[in-house]
């Protein structure tokens, strides 16, 4: 495990260009494998998640090769699945990565069995798969899970069914769009996710000869195709890597252009920020945001989008740390994801936790303290914090925020932040 060493204080200016959104990508390199021929997607990040799904794809027999970059290019990748064979993905992998469970909605679709090890990734909390196996039995598979492995299976072809989601689920909603894109019928998905990167994997889709309809509403409808075709897909920007620097440029009285960004999918950061005090200029394809002074104390309630992104939480309340008075924050997505609060707690704050809210008093500076990633976003979280504080902060288990932060010392670095990375 490598650490990052923060010293504090510096205020944060320049551009920082953002790369492909990671939950597209990993959505969309499995969604390859549904294709007889190759795809090319374009804009993939370069983080830790992608080249862990690269290895999956390869260890199932699919070939895939990285273009190497020029300059003004974004990485692009091109899956092959001509060599596909039915297979399981080796637990060290699929363990890694919560999206590995997208496998079992694409290796249902194409054999009619799946089998992949019951998924990782963050693990701030319970993660449930049930509207997952709701999807798939709705589209007549059997699903059971033995020796932390989940086991699907299908008597034939997946046969097209009206699926309602209990719960509004962007990883259900994904997987259960893959499962029914070669079943026999229409699918309909009642109150899907309305992500942009669930838009993003039906346009790929799409383009590959499927037809998906109303993806970005809480209604799709997916009229099973026999084959797909390969595509060439660009992936949308990350909202959250941007939504991150936009919150260091504020939270450091810094003044960021964020470039590559899709405005509307961060409006309810943008307004936030403002809110706070922040001058945010939105210019159709960058965002500039300038600190002003010490942060307002806002209200934050995280929801699906368009509603404030979770993904964004921990890292709006490290800035709300410092805030000139008490901020409620309440995350309404996930259980609990505050594991962050015990870490930034050592730094100064002062923060109290009841439940899915928490309240957060503003004081006047953080100092710099050892410190715990305990997950991608709490990583960043800790970073920005670092970044205010008085000192140094050494943050510990930095292969989380490496997960799905592309090169961030090199792009913090860049806008003028003081930061290295012990390995
Ligand atoms: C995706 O996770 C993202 N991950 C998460 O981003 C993000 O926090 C989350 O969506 C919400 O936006 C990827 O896209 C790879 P959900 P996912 O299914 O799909 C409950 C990050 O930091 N639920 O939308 O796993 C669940 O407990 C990561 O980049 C069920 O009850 O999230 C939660 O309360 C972390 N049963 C809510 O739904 C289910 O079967 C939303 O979860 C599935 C989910």
């Amino acid at each position: 495990m490598s650490k990052l060493v923060v010293t504090g204080g510096h205020r944060l200016i320049g551009r920082i260009r953002v790369g492909g959104r990671k939950n597209s990508a990993v959505a969309i390199l499995p969604a390859t494998l549904l294709a007889d021929g190759p795809s090319i997607v374009e804009s993939v990040p370069d983080i830790q998640d992608v080249s862990v799904y690269c290895e999956i794809l390869r260890h199932l027999g699919a070939k895939v090769t990285h273009f190497p970059v020029r300059d003004s290019e974004a990485p692009r990748v091109m899956i092959d699945p001509r060599g596909l064979a039915q297979g399981t993905p080796p637990e060290s992998l699929a363990g890694k990565l919560r999206a590995s469970y997208y496998l079992l909605g694409v290796l249902l679709a194409r054999y009619g069995q799946a089998e992949v090890p019951f998924p990782g990734g963050c693990d701030f909390v319970t993660r449930p798969i049930d509207q997952h196996v709701k999807g798939f039995t709705a589209l007549g598979a059997t699903v059971k899970v033995e020796d932390g492995i989940v086991k699907a299976r299908a008597p034939g072809r997946l046969v097209g069914a009206h699926v309602y989601l209990d719960v509004v689920s962007v990883g259900a909603t994904i997987n259960i769009m893959l499962a029914a894109t070669l079943a026999d019928g229409v699918t309909v998905i009642e109150n899907a996710a309305k992500e942009p990167h669930v838009v993003d994997l039906a346009n790929y889709l799409n383009a590959a000869g499927a037809q998906v309809k109303g993806a970005g509403t809480d209604i799709i409808r997916i009229t099973g195709v026999t084959r797909l075709e390969g595509a060439t897909h660009a992936l949308i920007p990350d909202e959250i890597e941007a939504a991150t620097y936009m919150i260091a440029a504020a939270a450091t009285d810094g003044d960021i252009t964020v470039e590559n960004v899709i405005p509307k999918h961060l409006e309810s950061v943008s307004a936030k920020l403002a809110e706070t005090g922040a001058e945010v200029e939105d210019n159709g394809d960058y965002i500039r945001v300038k600190g002003n002074g010490r942060p307002r104390p806002v209200a934050i309630k995280t929801l699906p989008y368009p509603g404030f992104p979770t993904d964004a939480q921990e890292q709006i309340t490290a800035m709300l740390t410092v805030a000139s008075g008490t901020s409620l924050v309440t995350e309404t997505i996930w259980e609990s994801r505050f594991k962050h609060v015990d870490e930034l707690k050592r730094m100064g704050a002062q923060i109290t936790v009841d439940g899915r809210m928490a309240v957060v008093e503003g004081v006047t500076r953080l100092t710099g303290a050892s410190v715990k990633a305990t997950d991608l976003r709490a990583g960043a979280a800790l970073t920005i914090a670092g970044l205010m504080a008085e000192g140094e902060t050494e943050i510990l288990d930095i292969e989380h925020i490496e997960r799905g932060y592309e090169r961030p010392v090199e792009k913090l670095s860049s806008v003028g932040a003081k930061l290295r990375k012990i390995p």
